[in-house]
């Protein structure tokens, strides 16, 4: 028995590199959640979401760690191939972990390959600018489709000493742009904006082909991306500026646990109609 039926017809193609970059073409905006389950991937088959990341956001989200510092490819891996087995049309994208990208081409090549072989994902995002443009030219020259992240990048946390706006002021607003420049230069098919002011973000959008999808980064760029569970409001401590919650589940699955609790206790479940004969 199924829980959430997985055998439906696919409502629409497969998203590709291909159909998400005419959509900026044509103006169309594309929404990207993360997701790092089966469940949810079922969820998704169900929605017109265009893109889902299997982001590393998984290590505070789905682990519990402070941050994403202590995520492997190992992790990675388990968790991006239960969302590839499930998921249908939405266009699967995968992070590349902290320092599996960040040192040799050979062994960025290398884990690339693993996450990829293992998963199924269509693309891998990585976090970084210019410093990183060698490792995405070697990614996309071996066939692998790159989505790049500028802004506020978590791998860099210990660097840039907090989750904050990145890109304020003339010279670091520049960096930025030519960042992302020599990104899009490199190869990457894709480009997510965490934390930037919306200016920026607009400029940015404005001046390359491919699709900038924003986060905290303003209503001008070619779509946006939420964390699956912040935008359904699961988690009742987090709620950044940028945050628009479209639910609140953790009401509702806090209220599901408490009555269910109640009926174990007062005997009222399970009734004959849950019990085998
Ligand atoms: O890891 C992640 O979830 C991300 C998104 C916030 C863009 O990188």
């Amino acid at each position: 028995m199924s829980r959430i039926a997985d055998s439906q017809t696919p409502r629409r193609k497969k998203e590709s590199v291909l159909s998400l970059q005419k959509k900026k073409v044509t103006g169309e905006k594309i929404s990207m959640t993360t997701c790092y389950d089966a469940t949810f991937a079922k969820l998704i088959n169900k929605s017109s979401i265009d893109m889902v990341l299997v982001g590393d956001s998984l290590g505070n989200v789905m682990m519990g760690h402070k941050n994403t510092l202590k995520v492997t490819v190992d992790d990675m891996i388990t968790y991006g191939a239960s969302v590839a087995r499930s998921l249908d049309q939405a266009f699967l994208v995968i992070d590349m972990p902290f320092m599996s990208y960040n040192i040799t081409t050979e062994k960025t090549l290398e884990n690339a390959h693993k996450i990829i072989s293992s998963t199924g994902a269509q693309a891998l995002k990585l976090e970084g600018g210019r410093a990183i443009c060698s490792q995405v030219s070697a990614l996309v020259s071996a066939g692998i489709p790159v989505m790049g992240h500028l802004g506020l990048t978590p791998q860099s946390i210990n660097t840039i000493g907090g989750y904050k706006v990145q890109g304020r002021g003339n010279e670091a607003a520049q960096r930025m742009l030519e960042d992302a420049k020599a990104l899009e230069n490199a190869g990457v098919f894709s480009l997510v904006l965490e934390m930037v002011p919306a200016d920026l973000a607009r400029d940015i959008a404005k001046s390359l082909k491919i699709p900038v999808i924003g986060i905290g980064a303003g209503p001008s760029c070619d779509g946006q991306v939420l964390v699956l569970q912040d935008l359904l409001g699961m988690d009742d401590g987090f709620e950044p500026k940028f945050l628009k919650t479209y639910a609140r589940l953790s009401e509702m699955i806090v209220t599901a646990l408490n009555t269910y609790s109640d009926e174990v206790k007062d005997n009222s479940f399970p009734t004959k109609d849950h019990s085998f004969q």
